[in-house]
């Protein structure tokens, strides 16, 4: 066999390397993009009903039946650490400054959105009327539900024991504190 040949033979064995290997990348490449999964999930369907059709409201929050009856027994003291959760945004001592929320001293039973210096969003603003407890709690309890449009970054506290006491705990930082509901 001389050179000539075996160059032939290796070539002619290259090529085939090349086909067998070259070919299958290739077929992966063009594949690829069949294989790749969605990012992110499925968001879940609502249950009952077509898909597509909006979910049922979540039922309306219902203070004197679900937090005024556990507010006679409710902490003050509890209530000081759950608002653990709320002083990143509200100062609670008289006079305090403004933060990323309003100061909240007295706030129970005060306008509602007229703290002075807070720029508040129009759907505080504007919404009249006062932090009486049921307006509170509802507020308190989800923001967004309660007031539409609202700023403040908070997802609200659902455990009703909880909500109980803290708003035991708003009603002292106050200079007179409102009775609480019968
Ligand atoms: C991430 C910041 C943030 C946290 C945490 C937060 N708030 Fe707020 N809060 C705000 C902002 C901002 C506003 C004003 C919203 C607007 O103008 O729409 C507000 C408004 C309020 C108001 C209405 C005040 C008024 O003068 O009308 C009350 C009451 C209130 N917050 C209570 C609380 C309580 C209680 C907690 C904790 C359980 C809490 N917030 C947690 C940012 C926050």
């Amino acid at each position: 066999m001389d050179s000539f040949e075996f160059n032939k033979i290796a070539g002619a064995v290259l090529a085939a390397l090349l086909i067998i290997f070259g070919g299958r990348t290739f077929l992966e490449i063009v594949d690829k993009p069949r294989k790749v999964e969605v990012a992110g999930y499925t968001l879940p369907v609502p249950k009952g009903g077509p898909a597509g059709a909006p979910a049922a409201a979540p039922a309306a929050f219902d203070f004197a039946k679900e937090v005024q009856p556990l507010l006679a027994k409710a902490s003050a003291d509890a209530g000081k650490d759950s608002f653990k959760k709320c002083v990143s945004c509200h100062t609670v001592d008289k006079g305090g400054k403004n933060g990323t929320g309003p100061n909240l001293y007295g706030i129970v039973d005060r306008d509602i959105g007229k703290y002075e210096g807070f720029n508040y969003s129009p759907a505080l603003k504007d919404k009249g009327g006062k932090w009486d407890w049921a307006h509170l709690a509802a507020y308190l309890h989800n923001p967004r539900q309660a007031v539409p449009g609202n700023r403040m970054a908070f997802p609200g506290v659902s455990d009703n024991a909880e909500l109980a006491d803290l708003l035991a705990y708003l009603r002292t930082v106050s200079d007179a504190p409102v009775a609480l509901p019968n």
